[in-house]
């Protein structure tokens, strides 16, 4: 495996859209268990937009969106909603497309209001002030730490004044944790962070104010610090 500067591997992107591409099915069977903290954290940023006022054609963007369930659907069930959703896997793209863009006539009418994006998140680029609300549930920490930091960045600025970002990050301070195998035997696995404080710090230089924050451990044991920034 040919490393760059860092402990982390040059072709770190093309590796982890390759194990998704295979695993998609699997991971998402596996992830139901960690359905309830992301619907959680959903429904805590609908709160805070609702709290000052209802939003006429919010406009949402979902970073590493999966196959769609069931966060990005929930983003579509706001009736006027219109939603960007991204992910590095072809696989998942394609499932998101099956999940939420079938033949019922409720889902023909969600095709107005969706954008699928493949490809590469960091690769994203938007108006500033585009956006509503930004959600990332487990993606952000498949990036490479300095590349959190530059789309944490990013995100402000596609952001439109008293936008929200939630996301979830490891708690713990580790610039590349890899696996050969993770869910099955042909799934390379790479993972970042920069731990609690530092990701925090970030989030607040960026232009967030930190209005909710929290270390929680999921179904499965793993601890996620979850954070809602607001611009
Ligand atoms: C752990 S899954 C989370 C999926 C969904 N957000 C969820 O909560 O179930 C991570 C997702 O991020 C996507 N992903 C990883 N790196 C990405 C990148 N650089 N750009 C866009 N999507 C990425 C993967 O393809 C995968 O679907």
């Amino acid at each position: 495996m040919k490393m760059s500067r860092t402990n982390v591997p040059e072709d770190v992107k093309e590796r982890i859209k390759a194990s998704y591409d295979i695993i998609a099915p699997k991971y998402n069977e596996w992830t139901v268990k960690h359905i309830p903290l992301r619907q959680e954290y959903t429904a805590k940023v609908f709160e805070f937009i609702s709290a000052s006022g209802p939003l006429q054609q919010p406009r949402f963007l979902e970073l590493g969106c999966g196959a769609g369930l069931p966060i990005t659907k929930k983003l579509l069930s706001h009736p006027e909603a219109h939603v960007t959703a991204n992910d590095i896997s072809t696989t998942q793209i394609e499932l998101a497309r099956k999940n939420l863009l079938g033949a019922a006539e409720e889902n023909a009418r969600s095709s107005e209001r969706l954008a699928l994006i493949e490809g590469d998140m960091t690769k994203l680029s938007f108006t500033d002030q585009s956006f509503d609300a930004v959600f990332a549930f487990y993606s952000l920490i498949h990036l490479p730490r300095t590349e959190q930091t530059e789309m944490v960045g990013k995100i402000a600025r596609w952001l439109k004044p008293g936008g929200y970002l939630v996301a979830n990050f490891f708690d713990s301070d580790k610039e590349a944790v890899v696996m050969e195998k993770w869910l099955d035997k042909n799934d390379w696995m790479f993972w970042s962070s920069w731990g609690k404080e530092e990701t925090l710090k970030i989030i607040e230089e960026a232009g967030f104010q930190v209005v909710a924050s929290d270390v929680r451990k999921d179904e499965v044991n793993s601890s996620f610090l979850w954070v809602v920034g607001k611009r």
